[in-house]
């Protein structure tokens, strides 16, 4: 089985999903880090170079490798802007049990001030950049989650002890 772990940047995606991946004894990837492999340079110059939506193409690529073949094991963390492509979020749905890291714009910001890697929190107000990704991409998770959890307030252990318990 493959778990996919889906929600806005700075959500928990690759906190919860290592942590995940040790208590089940299973392989844990991050999308992110397989495209930046391929693509030799961080994906925040990429952007800056070649704009987001060739990002986006090796994405999809990246995506459909990680979650193709039936016998695939492992918890997968995702890019928060995953599921903008329908490719993807049909994917994921269909080929992975996903979970939902649900947090609020306020919670991911107090997270996320001081870290310079995010490219689409750049920029004079990432607090209303949040937002608006929330309110454009809540109903996107949604639409390919299984599993929707808050990661605002529990600790990582509850959060994972709920998760386990989702996959017994
Ligand atoms: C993106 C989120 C990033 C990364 C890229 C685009 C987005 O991943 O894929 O910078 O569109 O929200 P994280 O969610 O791991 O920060």
């Amino acid at each position: 089985m493959i778990v996919s772990l889906v929600g806005l940047p700075g959500s928990g995606k690759t906190t919860i999903g290592r942590q995940l991946a040790r208590r089940l004894g299973w392989p844990f990837v991050d999308s992110d880090h397989v495209i930046e492999q391929r693509i030799g340079c961080s994906i925040r110059e990429y952007f800056a170079r070649n704009g987001e939506s060739a990002f986006r193409d090796i994405e999809e690529q990246v995506i459909d490798e990680l979650t193709a073949g039936s016998d695939g094991v492992g918890v997968l963390a995702t890019g928060g802007g995953v599921v903008l492509r329908p490719a993807n979020r049909q994917r994921l749905r269909e080929r992975s049990r996903v979970f939902y890291l649900h947090s609020t714009p306020e919670d991911i910001f107090r997270r996320l001030r001081h870290d310079a890697s995010r490219p689409l929190l750049q920029g004079d107000d990432p607090l209303e950049r949040l937002r608006q990704l929330q309110e454009e991409r809540d109903p996107l998770y949604a639409e390919v989650a299984h599993f929707t959890f808050e990661t605002g307030r529990p600790t990582v252990n509850i959060l994972l002890g709920k998760i386990l318990m989702q996959l017994e």
